[in-house]
């Protein structure tokens, strides 16, 4: 939960079971978030449909187009993966200064499993910095089922890699991390570290799709409780 005043996030792309779910789980901690759109209503009717899921929480969750998002003190990347550096670069304006935590993953289905393609600069977040150099570009969330992020009756148990190259982006990225119960974020390297956090990801997605389940990542052996922060 957060320490002091609500963090206001903004999540472009929004609409999406990634957005949504994540959405509406930093809601649930307390933060006050935008679903953002290509299209405002299509985000105000998400917004409402978390909201009207949820009445007993009064989650402060509302939706808007993705430059109101965008604008926000934090903001979340959930775009389908092959349209958000287009995204962010149609944002600049928006996201100059700001830290942009990007939760994509290039990966495509091949036959029976999925497999990670490799972006122009190795992952999709340094493709993303690279695009847009005034945003400061985290990596993170990436591992994270939608399916399980969502429900919100549901504990979370996950452990989040966050890679960037900018240190207070980092940093924010942490402290949203662990504003979700649940939750530990721990620093995974640069953006240039990116790649195969990226990459893990479609082989958990062949994880879960052999064992018919919603498994994330949980490293073994980590040195402090749950709750410490992971600087
Ligand atoms: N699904 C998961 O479990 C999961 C978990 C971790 C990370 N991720 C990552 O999170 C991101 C979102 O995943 P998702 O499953 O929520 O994806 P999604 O539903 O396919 O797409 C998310 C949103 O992207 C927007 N969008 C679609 N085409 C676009 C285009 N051409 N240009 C701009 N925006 C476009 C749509 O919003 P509007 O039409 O409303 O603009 C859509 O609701 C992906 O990059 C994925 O790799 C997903």
């Amino acid at each position: 939960m957060w320490k002091g005043r609500a963090m206001e996030v903004g999540i472009v792309g929004g609409t999406g079971p990634a957005g949504r779910a994540l959405g509406a789980r930093l809601a649930a901690a307390g933060a006050t978030v935008v679903l953002g759109s290509r299209d405002a209503d299509r985000a105000r009717a998400a917004a409402g449909e978390i909201i009207a899921r949820w009445p007993g929480l009064s989650l402060e969750i509302t939706g808007a187009a993705n430059e109101e998002a965008a604008s926000r003190e934090i903001v979340v990347l959930a775009t389908v993966w092959d349209a958000v550096v287009a995204t962010a670069v149609q944002l600049a304006a928006q996201l100059e200064g700001r830290v942009a935590v990007s939760m994509a993953n290039a990966i495509t289905r091949v036959g029976p499993e999925f497999q990670a393609l490799v972006p122009v600069r190795g992952s999709l977040a340094a493709t993303i910095q690279a695009a847009v150099p005034g945003c400061r570009v985290t990596a993170a969330f990436q591992h994270l089922p939608a399916g399980r992020l969502g429900e919100l009756d549901q504990a979370m148990e996950a452990d989040v890699l966050v890679c960037a190259d900018d240190e207070q982006a980092a940093e924010a990225t942490v402290r949203l991390v662990e504003s979700i119960p649940g939750l530990r974020a721990w620093r995974a390297g640069s953006l240039a570290s990116a790649c195969a956090v990226e990459a893990l990801t479609a082989v958990l997605v062949n994880v879960n799709i052999r064992y018919r389940t919603h498994t994330t990542l949980r490293l073994a052996g980590m040195p402090r409780p749950k709750g410490e922060t992971g600087r």
